[in-house]
């Protein structure tokens, strides 16, 4: 018997079953055992065999990926091996980005040619701009966004041919490049302002800020205090293992759909509050509770279950303070000195002061995650609440393209194609409908 296994007693039969223990130390951990292998262990011959019951995939690994390294009881979060606290402090976001995708810092030379592979490609088809045009006014951008990245496959119909490593590329460096201008136009739409078209002379972040902002003057020059504070946010939101946008991205493009309707189905998945869309609703919490004083009174119903959930706490995979989070915490205060401190921060603050000496809190492992503090951050900056998902969507398309190309290259890609237990009617014959 190998003593990497796992010896499985069935009492239902009394059969042992020895199963082989995969994985667990470096370069590949988290131990594991192949789902499949429980497959033969049947309580009689016409028995299907187990199955593993999993909702919200809280305990299955359902890739293996060289990516991003996370350890949510140590907080500690890697890309490529890069600790994300020096990233944060050295890198830019395209660089990050191209760390993602390739596997490792680029040099000199080839970051500049990843530069001008991405700005070739920061303008959109203008039937893109009408299709934006024909949103309501009020339309939420992050749904503009569903809805234009996705339309990108129309326009760019090569891009379902996945077997070929330069379209793969050049559709990577559309997705990264016209994500910016989709979200501005979006923003802009639902100012109903005109649009600002790119500028390739700025950098990634600098034209993304021309895009958004640039008003009457001739020369967009971007502030440099919210440029670094942007470039930050990205980085930290650039990937994170398999979290449900990933993991939606993985699945769509598991069918072999190309890349723009698989991002359209992370965008999608990560509009919702419990992921990226829970920045815009810490701002909308924040609001409500709408002074320090209330503090004591909304933590309490919280607690009870009775309310609603504190947002931006909590995460499936971090068990102690997410270290976005301290990173944007400390980002505040450098973005709050040029703009003065957001009025809502005090009330950040004291939850998290009152939080993290509650038992209910600490029992649970509950510490704020990344966007406790970012939309604090955006909302300084001048951004509604609507655009701070759709910024996390425009970081974390590398992430996305990344795990993508890792999806692509990998020998043991199927469909993705979960099983279910089926608690259901037992066969019954059909009534006709006078009869019911
Ligand atoms: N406030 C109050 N209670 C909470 C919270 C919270 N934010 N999060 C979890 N709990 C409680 C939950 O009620 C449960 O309690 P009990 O055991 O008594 O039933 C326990 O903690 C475990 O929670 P869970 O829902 O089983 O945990 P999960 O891993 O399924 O959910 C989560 C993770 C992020 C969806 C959840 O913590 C949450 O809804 N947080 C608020 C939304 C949020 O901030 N999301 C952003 C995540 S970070 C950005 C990203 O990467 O997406």
């Amino acid at each position: 018997m190998s003593a990497h296994s796992l010896t499985v007693i069935d009492n239902r039969t009394g059969k042992r079953y020895e199963i082989p223990i995969k994985y667990g130390s470096y370069p590949c951990y988290g131990a594991s055992i192949n789902a499949i292998d429980l497959r033969q262990i049947k309580a009689s011959s016409e028995d299907f065999g187990l199955l593993t019951y999993d909702p919200g995939y809280t305990n299955t690994a359902s890739c293996k990926s060289s990516v991003t390294f996370l350890d949510g009881e140590k907080g500690i979060l890697r890309y490529r091996g890069y600790p994300i606290e020096q990233l944060a402090e050295k890198s830019t976001f395209i660089e990050t980005a191209y760390l993602l995708l390739n596997g490792e810092l680029p040099n000199k030379e080839q970051l500049l040619k990843w530069r001008s592979d991405i700005t070739e490609h920061f303008f959109i088809h203008e039937n893109i701009k009408k299709l934006i045009d024909n949103f309501c006014h009020d339309a939420h951008p992050m749904g503009t966004l569903v809805g234009t990245v996705g339309a990108l496959s129309t326009f760019y119909p090569e891009a379902k041919n996945i077997n070929d490593p330069a379209c793969i590329h050049q559709q990577i460096c559309r997705l990264i490049g016209k994500m910016p201008t989709l979200a501005a136009f979006a923003y802009r739409h639902s100012r109903g302002l005109r649009y600002n078209y790119p500028d390739e002379q700025l950098s990634y972040i600098g034209n993304f800020m021309n895009m958004l902002w640039k008003a009457s003057e001739l020369k967009y020059q971007p502030d440099p205090i919210f440029r670094k504070a942007i470039d930050v946010l990205f980085i930290l939101h650039a990937d994170h293992e398999q979290n449900c946008s990933t993991s939606a991205m993985r699945a769509v493009a598991s069918s072999n759909a190309d890349p723009f309707s698989a991002t359209s189905a992370a965008i999608a998945a990560l509009y919702g509050p419990r992921h990226g869309g829970a920045n815009e609703a810490v701002l909308t919490m924040l609001g409500e509770i709408g002074s320090v004083d209330a503090v004591p009174e909304f933590i309490q119903s919280v607690k009870s279950g009775k309310g609603e959930k504190l947002m931006g706490f909590g995460h499936r995979v971090y068990k102690s303070y997410d270290p976005r989070a301290k990173i944007c915490k400390k980002l505040a205060n450098d973005v709050f000195a040029v703009t003065g401190v957001n009025p809502l921060l005090e009330i950040a603050l004291e939850l998290e002061r009152i939080a993290l000496q509650d038992d209910y809190f600490i029992s649970r492992n509950l510490y704020p995650n990344v966007d406790f503090y970012s939309g604090l951050i955006y909302q300084a900056m001048g951004f509604p609440v609507g655009m701070f998902p759709v910024l996390f969507a425009i970081a974390r398309t590398a992430g996305w393209a990344a795990q993508w190309k890792e999806l692509l290259d990998d020998p043991d890609n199927k469909i993705a194609r979960p099983r279910q237990i089926y608690c259901g009617q037992d066969a019954r014959d059909y009534i006709p409908i006078d009869q019911r």
